[in-house]
């Protein structure tokens, strides 16, 4: 069953119904002012952290959920009604959600009155904009009421959750004219406020919530927007909130339109004290510059045309055209859309992470690189620099970090031991694109202390020699807190019955080994050397490809199990992920990775272990994590078991790891079962089973319930996850095979030998590539002939052309 449509032309998903199954969500903003946006109008706003400059409030655990948003209310007569449908949850005659790219557009029309309500936020500046147009649909005239309703958090949204003997005496507001002024923080000589102004002269405001909904009011239905006439409440301590009355008369067919802006502004350090600060008594001069820049409907459409024009140009990098709607629906639009929003995002806000638990995660935002660096290089270098910034000198990282300040959380800590091999991946993703080297050049503090910089370059090498040098009994790296599964936590013990659990500490081991680990080491390894040969570091090279042989050889000497790679060893030295395990025989990661970085490839490793995935681990919704799930708790394996069977890395549908198994197929050159495993869970092609699925049918989750739970096919966690930037690697380096390396670009496709070829449309460094793929024979992998602008060439690897801004290159599979 679908909730809704694609529509390719306009690049949206169009929701026809306010009952999704999940509320289904877009982000709004590509720099630093961002909104989540649902489409029932659900969702908040901030500038640049979610944690620490939070506009306004969500409560993720509501009742009823998702009601707390940027609203309208629309009063006409005894009526009241939201253009989205909640919170009112009037029902409407006509609705509809657009969700596009970087904008969402809310249709909804009670009593031949329509509303379209365009929410965006704006290229260059800091602030969400909401044009409402009301249409009089009817022959008679229409006298009605808009309130507006935004509710401000105190900034700091963890403090504005839990400190409310101190948060319900410290907020403040100024109104002026049209323009809402939350001031809470700026007596403490902070120098940030939040305005939110609508482009017309009102009737009313509020601004204290008790006075707007009443005591013990709700949202569904303010005293307020009730009674239809605004208090003009001046809020002092308790809840702000900004709500603007507009009394609105339409003639039969007449429309008018209003723009609301919630700005952030910060006033630079010199004006902090400009106005009289030191009375709390605000600098409005630069939310006036703000509000002057959208005070008419022309500024905005040509602000909303701008953001297009922003698009319309970062999807012109990668296009394809082939028989497969869907795919080329996927590529052109959706995976690239949704690896914009991870790089912005990382793992910070969402509608399941809250935007305070977690900020940009070391090995999550490295691996966002991987799939939108063609997007925005700058900013991929910007993010890079950004990322080794928080390493520390050793080599290991902190896992995550906060995007306002930068810096390393240390509540988190560091010692996920796959972490810094991450980093080598995503600089190698970047040089293959950009073929900008400089960047190792860059001076790169470790733990953000500027005094103890080194290139970036000796980054990697120390991301490469503490992985190389933190090696376990077996010889194989050690796993540390955990590696890429963050829940399997091998080097836990109890003392105590009942107690949950503690970590050794350096004297007694932790002595667990992740084979996981060295897949990623030989597969990142041979960057690392490529890197070094280009720098002209011969004995580094060496070093390190040793290194790498070495691995291969322990791998395939103590990591494999017979049928497939080992997951790991505990710190008591049993097997994870074996033949002779009770649960958790075979885990899904190590058969990605050790076929990606091709251990035993010649052997027939390869093959065998991705046999044994098809065997062991498929399933009709996409392939689980392992089998059979833990039935119960071990303290010996950490978080891991404590899901319930089915469900996230106990045996869940991880849908981050299934790319890593296309990606692996295509190496054995299977394009049928790579399409196969793509297409599984991909967002398009199970559009139809929306009720099962449950969450946005134009991104993916981070999970999908396994077959061992009872919500079999049910996805959780959408949009931010490492599936996106997996996928459209995937997709677009492995299936259709255009994939940049350091020296060209390199056209090796493996698709599914029904498939007769397609075309794609690629920009690499400054160069337009226009590809034809053919496949007459309908082979899955092969190549016969590559032609470059009409003459027939060697190789498939396609140097970057020195002279010419356009290319055509021909590929005929065989
Ligand atoms: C979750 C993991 C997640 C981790 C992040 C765990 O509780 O189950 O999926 O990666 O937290 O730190
Ligand atoms: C989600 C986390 O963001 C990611 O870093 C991790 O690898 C996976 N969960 C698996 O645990």
């Amino acid at each position: 069953m679908k909730y809704g449509y694609f529509d390719d032309i306009q690049r949206e998903y169009v929701i026809t119904s306010p009952k999704t199954p999940q509320p289904w969500i877009n982000y709004l903003g590509c720099e630093d002012f961002f909104s989540l946006i649902s489409n029932t109008g659900g969702g908040y706003s901030f500038y640049k952290d979610a944690k620490l400059l939070r506009l306004t409030r969500y409560r993720y655990n509501n009742v009823p959920r998702d009601s707390n948003g940027h609203y309208y209310y629309i009063k006409e007569n005894d009526s009241i009604w939201n253009p989205g449908w909640m919170p009112s949850k009037t029902p409407l005659d006509f609705y509809e959600c657009h969700h596009g790219m970087g904008y969402s557009v809310i249709k909804g029309t009670k009593n031949q009155l329509a509303s379209e309500l365009t929410a965006f936020v704006p290229m260059g500046s800091a602030c969400e904009i909401n044009k409402l147009t009301l249409t009089n649909e009817s022959n008679v005239s229409k006298n009605f009421s808009i309130f507006s309703y935004v509710e401000f958090c105190l900034w700091n949204a963890m403090d504005d959750m839990t400190n409310f003997q101190r948060n319900f005496s410290t907020g403040e507001v100024e109104v002026h004219g049209c323009a809402i002024y939350h001031k809470t923080e700026y007596r403490e000589r902070r120098n940030h406020y939040a305005v939110y102004a609508v482009n017309s002269s009102i009737d009313g405001f509020d601004t204290d919530q008790d006075s707007f909904l009443g005591s013990y009011g709700e949202n569904s239905a303010p005293e307020v927007v009730v009674s239809g006439q605004s208090k003009n409440s001046i809020a002092s301590g308790w809840r702000p909130i900004g709500s603007h009355h507009l009394k609105v008369s339409l003639a039969p067919g007449e429309s008018k339109t209003y723009v609301f802006v919630l700005g952030y502004v910060e006033n630079a350090v010199e004006d902090k004290w400009v106005g009289n600060a030191e009375d709390g008594i605000i600098n409005r001069a630069p939310a006036e510059t703000l509000l002057a820049k959208f005070d008419t409907t022309e500024k905005v459409n040509q602000a909303f045309t701008d953001l297009k024009e922003y698009w319309n140009q970062l999807l012109s990098h990668f296009t394809i055209s082939s028989s497969e709607e869907k795919l080329d629906r996927m590529v052109n639009i959706w995976h690239q859309y949704q690896c914009m929003v991870t790089f912005n995002m990382s793992r910070s806000a969402s509608y399941y992470e809250s935007g305070i638990g977690r900020g940009m995660g070391f090995r999550d935002s490295c691996q966002d690189l991987l799939g939108f660096v063609h997007l925005i290089p700058d900013r991929a270098r910007e993010r890079i620099l950004d990322i080794a910034s928080t390493q520390f000198e050793d080599g290991s990282a902190y896992h995550q970090y906060q995007p306002l300040t930068k810096k390393g959380n240390s509540d988190i800590g560091s010692g996920f031991n796959d972490d810094p091999l991450w980093l080598i991946a995503g600089t190698a993703a970047y040089i293959k694109e950009t073929g900008d080297y400089s960047i190792l050049d860059e001076q790169t503090p470790y733990d953000s202390d500027p005094l103890k910089a080194t290139d970036l370059m000796e980054h990697l090498r120390r991301s490469f020699h503490y992985t190389m040098e933190h090696i376990g009994p077996h010889g194989l790296p050690l796993i540390g807190r955990a590696d890429w599964n963050d829940c399997l936590n091998l080097n836990c013990f109890s003392t105590e019955p009942g107690e949950s659990f503690q970590t050794f500490g350096p004297s007694e081991g932790p002595n667990a080994e992740s084979i996981f680990i060295a897949g990623m080491f030989v597969k990142y390894g041979k960057d690392y050397v490529e890197i070094c040969k280009h720098r002209g570091l011969v004995e580094e090279a060496k070093l390190a490809q040793k290194a790498i042989s070495d691995m291969k050889k322990t791998v395939l000497d103590t990591g494999w199990d017979g049928e497939w790679y080992l997951r790991a060893y505990d710190h008591y030295q049993n097997k994870i992920g074996s033949k002779e395990c009770v649960d958790g025989k075979i885990f899904i990661e190590p058969q990605g990775f050790c076929v990606m970085a091709e251990i035993g490839l010649e052997e027939g490793y390869c093959l065998k272990s991705l046999e044994s995935v098809e065997k062991y681990l498929d399933t009709k919704y996409g392939i689980v994590l392992l089998q059979p799930p833990y039935h119960r708790y071990h303290v010996e394996l950490g978080e891991i078991s404590s899901y319930p069977p089915g469900y996230k890395e106990n045996a869940g549908i991880f849908c981050h790891n299934n790319p890593w198994i296309s990606i692996a197929e295509t190496v054995v050159g299977r394009g049928n079962r790579a399409w196969e495993v793509y297409t599984r869970t991909c967002p398009a092609y199970i559009e139809d089973i929306s009720e099962i699925h449950r969450t946005e049918p134009y991104v993916y989750s981070q999970m999908i319930a396994g077959k061992d739970a009872p919500n079999f096919g049910e996805a959780k966690n959408s949009w931010l996850t490492g599936t996106s930037a997996w996928t459209f690697l995937n997709v677009s380096q492995y299936i259709l095979g255009i994939r940049p390396d350091y020296d060209g670009l390199i056209i090796d496709p493996c698709i599914p030998n029904t498939m007769d070829g397609f075309k794609a449309k690629r920009d690499f460094r400054g160069v337009t590539y226009h590809i034809t793929v053919e496949n007459p024979s309908h082979v899955e992998k092969g190549i016969k002939s590559v032609t470059v602008d009409g003459t027939l060439v060697e190789s498939n690897i396609i140097p970057v052309a020195k002279d010419k801004s356009e290319v055509n290159v021909t590929v005929v599979m065989g």
